[in-house]
């Protein structure tokens, strides 16, 4: 997704603005540009296809070394493709015709072809392809003096999502902004103020930071920021928050990836995520956050849970959670497919959204139907003060930390975590007993130690993955709450090695999709020690009969299963609740070494984005 970052300060912007793109590279990008206000009254707009550094090569050679270090204002961006190839003219900043103006813009307009056909009656000539575009020349034709009425006017005119920052030669000490659907996060530094599309571009400078919300517009100076509402031009107020994160949390710590650095942090994310949540002697879960009292909780007739992706995963084991362990009928749903079906929702059902985060518009859509319809809606997210987190007012956070890599790991693990805590605490409010949620309660307060159990076979995970590094096609297969949890393997697989990877019910596989297998097609089957292990037995045996090699996640110690498969990775034993946290991490390790074997560019494969927030 675009990244966004705006400097005002009394130092050199460009290396705030470049070092902020680099802590924003993780959000997928495929090409990146910024504005230098210059000494000579005039801006300074380089742009560049590819990555940051390729962008600050081309800085250095277009731009005079003593002018860039003069040029203390500026904003920039990496751009994620929605209207218009990732070519230089199509990157951002997107500029007004007298190049007065300059602006960054993440998010999609609408209404753009509309605008673009006006301005071009009035004779505007247009650079690019971009949706963007239409918002330079907008505030251009508004532009009597003061920038930030005339952005103001622009964006009265302008449907659609933005997060944007615009610097104008006629107001050389500051950057307006604006949200509306993409966040916006401003740093209040001491004597210098950086604007940022999240806290990762911001936190090695300052902790203190305010969370732009819908509507608001901004004038930022190197003093701060002062906020006004769209709507009302009223002033508006917003909180100063302090940044929870250490500033090597956004680090690779010695680490060949984000990725395999937060597959190894999942011992420490998961405590996190559990800490202060356990009250082992009556057997259930603290979640403070969800604001809901025993009795509500109890009246809670059925849960719907929406997300996408990795967090569609995570709800979709969810259910298996909440109706094992509490009798609550749940029923995962694909967020975009829930916010346009007109869904069927009453007062006393639950609806959880899980978003790591906080920002993929779908999952929001889903979240603002669910609103709309009287129902009670809880968050689970990672970011802190993120969209989400803040529109469903309820919920629990994931204390994971920054998640940089695009493929999700610890969140995903910490998110089927929380769902357990939530799930005993709605079954000690039914028919599940002290003892059992006692039970339970240790069982859960040894996930880390499990995954600590996994962690240390990565060598051998290292070594199944260095037979199939070459295949083409991979089935994964699981059974019951194994079954998302073959979907989430499948989906690390295919999104950081580009093998074309497919999860199904392992019962499902000889209705049609077992034309497929042969000896080059591998089928990794969810074997754990759990019900239903028999059954996915006799699936792997008629995987075998047709020549298919077969890798098996086996509980340690099971030599039945061993001796079913050609390769074996081995899990500790667990519940059924727990399997898929051990299972995912041994298939999140499976799929990185696979990617890393085949040279794949694992922490920003490429067509992906962090945060999807757009439709
Ligand atoms: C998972 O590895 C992907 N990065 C993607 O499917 C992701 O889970 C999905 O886009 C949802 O993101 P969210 O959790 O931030 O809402």
């Amino acid at each position: 997704m675009c990244g966004i970052v705006g400097f005002v300060g009394d130092r050199p912007a460009a290396d705030v603005l470049l070092n902020g793109l680099r802590r924003l590279e993780y959000r997928g990008y495929d090409s990146a540009g910024l504005a230098l206000m210059g000494t000579d009254g005039a801006l300074h707009v380089v742009k560049q296809t590819g990555k940051v550094s390729a962008l600050a090569e081309k800085v250095r050679k277009a731009i005079p070394r003593k002018e860039v270090r003069a040029a203390h204002v500026g904003i920039a961006h990496t751009r994620w493709a929605t209207h218009g190839l990732p070519t230089e003219a199509n990157a951002h900043p997107q500029v007004s015709a007298d190049g007065k103006i300059a602006v960054v813009h993440n998010g999609i307009i609408e209404n753009y072809a509309a605008v673009r056909a006006q301005l071009e009656g009035r004779g505007v000539v247009f650079a690019s392809q971009t949706d963007t575009e239409v918002l330079a020349h907008l505030i251009a034709a508004y532009e009597h003096g003061d920038l930030l009425a005339a952005v103001m006017e622009a964006l009265r005119r302008v449907d659609g999502t933005y997060g944007i920052a615009v610097v104008s030669t006629e107001h050389p000490g500051q950057v307006v902004v604006a949200r509306k659907g993409s966040p916006l996060v401003v740093g209040v530094g001491d004597g210098e103020t950086i604007v940022a599309s999240d806290v990762s571009a911001i936190v090695s400078m300052t902790r203190n930071v305010i969370y732009l919300q819908d509507g608001d517009v901004g004038v930022v100076t190197a003093d701060g920021v002062r906020l006004y509402g769209l709507d009302t031009s009223a002033s508006v107020e917003r909180p100063v928050a302090s940044v929870e994160w250490e500033v090597g949390a956004a680090e690779k710590e010695g680490y060949e990836h984000f990725m395999l650095k937060e597959i190894f942090e999942q011992p420490s994310s998961l405590r996190n995520a559990l800490r202060g949540r356990l009250e082992m002697n009556r057997g259930t879960a603290i979640l403070s956050g969800l604001n809901l009292t025993p009795r509500e909780l109890a009246g809670i007739r059925r849960c719907v849970i929406v997300g996408c992706g990795t967090s569609l995963h995570a709800g979709m084991v969810g259910k298996y959670l909440f109706e094992g362990l509490a009798d609550v009928p749940t029923s995962p749903e694909q967020a975009a497919e829930f916010r346009y079906c007109n869904p069927i929702l009453a007062p006393d059902d639950l609806v959880i959204a899980i978003s790591q985060s906080g920002e993929t518009a779908d999952t929001l859509a889903a979240v603002r139907e669910a609103v709309q319809k009287g129902t009670v809606v809880a968050g689970l997210c990672n970011v802190v003060g993120s969209t989400i987190a803040r529109e469903t007012g309820r919920g629990v956070y994931l204390h994971a930390g920054p998640e940089i890599g695009v493929a999700s790991t610890k969140a995903f693990t910490s998110q089927v975590a929380v769902l357990l805590l939530l799930a005993l605490k709605m079954g000690r409010g039914r028919r599940l007993s002290r003892e059992e949620g006692m039970t339970l309660c240790r069982e859960i307060e040894g996930i880390p130690g499990l995954v600590e159990q996994v962690l240390a076979q990565n060598e051998r995970i290292a070594q199944v993955a260095e037979k199939y590094a070459q295949v083409r096609d991979a089935f994964f297969i699981g059974r019951g709450i194994l079954y998302p949890t073959a979907l989430e393997g499948a989906l690390k697989l295919k999104e950081i090695s580009y093998i074309h990877a497919e999860g199904y019910q392992a019962a499902e596989l000889k209705h049609g999709p077992i034309a497929l297998l042969d000896e080059s097609v591998p089928v990794v089957a969810l074997l754990n020690d759990i019900p239903g292990k028999e059954k996915t037995l006799g699936n792997v045996e008629e995987c075998r009969a047709r020549k298919a090699p077969v890798i098996g996640i086996v509980t340690a110690g099971d030599e039945a299963a061993t001796a079913a498969v050609a390769d074996v990775i081995e899990v500790p034993r667990t519940s059924s609740y727990v399997a898929p946290i051990v299972t995912a991490v041994a298939l999140q390790i499976f799929a990185y070494h696979v990617a890393r074997l085949r040279g794949c560019e694992i922490d920003q494969p490429r067509n992906l984005a962090k945060s999807v927030t757009v439709e």
